[in-house]
């Protein structure tokens, strides 16, 4: 079956050899069909029925949450960006019903905890029970709770768990199931030590929806960009989704007005045009970032408050979805784990990557920042990022104004700031977005559009630059980390496509590349996926020495010493595939 959130999109098939201005121009019209729809499949603007899935939704949390929020939660949870959106979201939106003085009732899951905000901890994906206990854990002495279980692919093993739970529990629990591929798509393959597959529960959860006792929001967006990477047009929903049915509720309980969920998603494509009008800047930005990154450089993202979120969360997919280093691109929050939020707090104990305050910056990379590196700061009027030691790096302001302010005066830069080598100043359109959904909502919301526009920015300039460096090879992440269930299986679609190997040679070459063989031998043919996994986990360039393996039916060796000599794993693709 193909999942359409693991397609190619044709609009991106030579993205690898675009220009930085066109890369980002595709990413715009990418971005579009979330509006506009793909295929058959309407957009966020003209599919009625998610339009309704999404009152319904804030109806329901209206009427079983916030009528008691003492003993009520609403717990958002996912893996990888999907839980760390999910923690996002919890983060503005307990924000909110504390400063309407409502006890503040939204929490987050993300498989592998807290670690995971930073850095991929994807082997707890693929464990339903880890899901379940994490879910029990965090509901424990709550009589009210809706759950909404947000898996892209409709895939994590992790949300299934969660989401099963939660129809075995309906005295206590409404179960919301949101991804983007249609239901048929779901996940059909084993779990391992549980008796389902996620199309089992997508299933059980469709049948029980019919009874307005669990909803499936599940728009179809297209395929992402680059193939797979659901942190892009995915994530964005995600995002969007979240806060189009928390606005409904806040707009009630807070402010007693309507609102309608179309007049909140007008909003968001009127972001994304105004964002992406900035195309030929943002290009220059992906330029100058990858041309940093080619020379050994770094990329860091500095921000207050949700926007020093914002560029954490682009930094910390790069590694799966780039085979990137934890230090190629990093982010940094004012005040530390203080402003960050998180449910387990300060966790900088767990190593040099955690550290992530800007007093960590300036005494961990501050001092050995070069012209090489590259430091892009996002803030507002009000939240405006201090003078921080960033020695030659390049420094790039992107400055937003706020809508609070009366004048609209652009953010001026920081005294003693080092001159910028680019300032973005987005202009975003607050006078449409306020005849949209009236000025009440949007001094509420307008942070949230803020976010959505820094994360297509921060999204364009670490893919544009990781394009750059040679890591795809047309719209196809090759140097994917091979790290769990979807992972595994996503690799041998890529050696599949790009080699037309069948899936078993495709899978054997695989399995050379994880075990150092030449050819498997039937021990090695008899391991599971769940093996092979955890050995190919910590080891760098799994699959492109299994493309090479398969294209040109070399030895294993032979083809790690072709990576060696050519280390753009992009040209040493291409070379061996056009032989
Ligand atoms: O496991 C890798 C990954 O693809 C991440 O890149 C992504 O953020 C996460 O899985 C979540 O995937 P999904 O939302 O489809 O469950």
């Amino acid at each position: 079956m193909k999942y359409i959130t693991e397609g190619s999109n044709n609009i991106t098939l030579d993205i690898d050899v675009a220009d930085s201005k066109s890369i980002v121009g595709k990413l715009a019209a990418c971005d579009n069909e979330i509006f506009t729809g793909w295929g058959d499949h309407g957009g966020l603007l003209d599919n009625i029925h998610i339009a309704e899935t999404i009152d319904e939704i804030a109806n329901k949390a209206i009427g079983f949450i916030f009528k008691d929020p003492e003993t009520s939660l609403v717990v958002m949870s996912g893996c990888g960006t999907s839980g760390r959106l999910a923690f996002m979201a919890a983060r503005s939106f307990n924000e909110k019903l504390r400063g309407a003085g409502i006890t503040d009732c939204f929490r987050y899951i993300i498989a592998g905890k807290d670690k995971a905000l930073f850095t991929s901890q994807e082997a707890y994906e693929d464990d339903p029970h880890h899901g379940i206990d994490a879910l029990k854990e965090i509901c424990a002495g709550k009589q009210n709770v809706l759950y909404i279980g947000i898996t892209c692919g409709l895939s994590a093993p992790f949300v299934a768990g969660q989401l099963d739970y939660c129809m075995d529990n309906p005295n206590r629990f409404i179960p919301v199931l949101m991804g983007f591929n249609p239901i048929e798509m779901a996940r059909d393959i084993p779990i391992r030590n549980w008796d389902k597959t996620f199309l089992d529960v997508a299933r059980r959860l469709e049948t029980l929806s019919k009874a307005g006792d669990g909803y499936i929001l599940n728009p179809v967006v297209g395929p992402e960009p680059i193939s797979g990477s659901s942190r892009m047009k995915s994530g964005t929903t995600t995002k969007i989704l979240l806060e189009t049915i928390f606005a409904q509720c806040f707009s009630k309980l807070i402010l007693k007005q309507k609102c309608s969920s179309k007049s909140v998603l007008n909003c968001y494509e009127t972001i994304r045009k105004a964002t992406y009008k900035q195309s030929e800047k943002i290009g220059s930005i992906v330029a100058m970032s990858g041309e940093g990154l080619k020379h050994g450089g770094h990329i860091y993202y500095l921000g207050m408050g949700s926007l020093g979120i914002v560029g954490m969360i682009d930094a910390s997919e790069c590694p799966p979805t780039f085979g990137a280093t934890l230090d190629d691109i990093r982010g940094f929050i004012n005040n530390g784990f203080e402003a960050f939020g998180n449910e387990e707090g300060d966790i900088t104990h767990m190593g040099r990557h955690f550290r992530i305050s800007f007093r960590n910056f300036e005494q961990d990379i501050s001092p050995n920042l070069s012209n090489k590196d590259t430091v892009i700061v996002l803030q507002t009027q009000d939240n405006q990022v201090p003078n921080l030691k960033t020695g030659n790096a390049k420094t790039i302001l992107i400055n937003y104004k706020d809508y609070t302010k009366p004048n609209n005066t652009q953010v001026s830069q920081p005294h003693d700031w080092p001159k910028a080598s680019i300032t973005l100043n987005m202009d975003l359109p607050w006078d449409e977005c306020e005849e949209l959904i009236g000025a009440d909502l949007l001094s509420m919301c307008w942070m949230s559009l803020v976010e959505i526009s820094s994360k297509w920015i921060c999204n364009a300039i670490s893919t544009g630059a990781h394009i750059m460096i040679g890591k795809i090879y047309q719209n196809i992440m090759i140097d994917v980390k091979v790290s769990n269930q979807k992972l595994y299986h996503r690799a041998i679609s890529i050696i599949q496509k790009l080699v037309g190997s069948s899936e078993t040679e495709a899978e054997n070459a695989l399995i050379c590349s994880v075990f150092k063989c030449d050819d498997p031998s039937a021990r090695l043919r008899d391991t599971t996926v769940e093996e092979r996994i955890a050995i190919a986990t910590p080891m760098d360039r799994v699959v492109p020495v299994a493309l090479l393996k398969a294209a040109l039916k070399c030895s294993i060796q032979d083809a790690e010493k072709l990576l060696d000599d050519n280390p753009v794993v992009r040209t040493a693709i291409e070379n061996c595939l056009m032989k």
